[in-house]
C-alpha cells in the first residue's frame, strides 16, 4: 500500500502553507520541551546507541536536529517533500539526512532497511493522525526499521487530546491561529484509541519495554495565556524485553 492522495496532498499544503518562523507550527515545541525529555526516558532501553537513528515523520527537523547531538548519524524521513525542503534549510551544517519517504509504501522500510541495517527510531505524533488502513503498516515499518537491535520511542497524543482540540477549535473565536491549518488542511488528531496502539505493535512483533504518560507541549496558547499542552503517551518498544 501507500497513503491515499488526499492525505500526501494534505500533508503537502499543509507544510507548503506553514509559516517559516521557529515556533510557528503548533506542535513544533521547543526540543528541551521534546525530544530532550523523550531521550532521557529512552536511553534506558537503548541496547546499541551507535545505530543510525531514523526520524520517522520527522516535520520540518526540530527534534530531529537536537538528536543529531547524541546519535552518530541522524536520518530524517518524512512524507511531504515540503517538509524536507524545510528541514534542510534549517540544517546547513547537514547534521541530518533528511529524505522524503512514505513509511507506509510497500517494500520502503525494507529497502531502507537493507541501506542502514538496524536503526533505532524515534516517532512523535505520526501514527494518531494515519488514515486507518495505514496505522498497521506504520507499526510494521517501525519494526522492519529497527530489525532486531534496534528500539523504538514513540509518542502519540492520546484518545483524551481529542476533547481538548475540539473545544479549543470549537471557542469563541474559533480555532487559536496556530490550530487552524491542522484543521483546515483536512488533517486528523488523536484519532486513534489508547487501546489500539499497543495491539499494533503486538501485531507487528514489538514488546513494548517502557509506557507512560505525558503531556505533550505545543507552540499555542490558550485564551488564559497558558500554553496548550496535549495528553499523550510513550512506548519504549523493540523486538525483544532483553
Ligand atoms: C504532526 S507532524 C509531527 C512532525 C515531527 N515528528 C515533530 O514532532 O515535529 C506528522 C508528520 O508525519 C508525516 N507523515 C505522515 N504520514 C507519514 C508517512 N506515511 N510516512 C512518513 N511521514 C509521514 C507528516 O508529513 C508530518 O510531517
Amino acid at each position: 500500500m501507500s497513503v491515499t492522495r488526499r492525505y500526501r496532498e494534505a500533508w503537502e499544503a499543509f507544510w507548503r502553507a506553514a509559516p517559516v518562523e521557529r515556533g510557528a507550527v503548533f506542535w513544533d515545541a521547543e526540543p528541551a520541551l521534546t525530544a530532550a525529555l523523550h531521550l532521557a526516558l529512552f536511553e534506558p532501553h537503548l541496547v546499541a546507541e551507535e545505530l543510525p537513528l531514523v526520524d520517522l515523520g520527522c516535520g520540518n527537523g526540530t527534534q530531529s536536529r537536537f538528536l543529531a547531538g547524541t546519535f552518530p548519524r541522524v536520518v530524517g524521513l518524512d512524507l511531504s517533500a515540503a517538509a524536507i525542503d524545510r528541514a534542510r534549510r534549517a540544517d546547513p551544517a547537514g547534521d541530518v539526512e533528511f529524505r522524503q519517504f512514505d513509511a507506509v509504501q510497500e517494500g520502503a522500510a525494507g529497502l531502507l532497511h537493507a541501506e542502514l541495517g538496524d536503526a533505532n527510531l524515534y516517532m512523535r505524533g505520526v501514527l494518531h493522525q494515519c488514515e486507518p488502513a495505514a496505522r498497521q503498516p506504520l507499526a510494521d515499518a517501525i519494526a522492519t526499521l529497527t530489525g532486531e537491535r534496534g528500539r523504538a520511542f514513540v509518542v502519540e497524543p492520546s484518545e483524551a487530546a481529542r476533547p481538548v482540540l475540539l473545544a479549543l477549535a470549537g471557542g469563541p473565536g474559533g480555532p487559536p491561529p496556530k490550530l487552524a491549518p491542522v484543521f483546515a488542511h483536512g488533517l486528523t488528531p488523536a484519532d486513534v484509541v489508547d487501546d489500539a496502539v499497543p495491539r499494533h505493535f503486538a501485531a507487528a512483533g514489538l514488546t513494548v519495554l517502557a509506557s507512560g504518560e505525558l503531556p505533550l507541549f505545543t507552540t499555542e496558547s490558550a485564551p488564559d495565556g497558558s500554553r496548550v499542552e496535549l495528553p499523550s503517551r510513550w512506548f519504549a518498544v523493540g523486538r525483544t524485553a532483553n
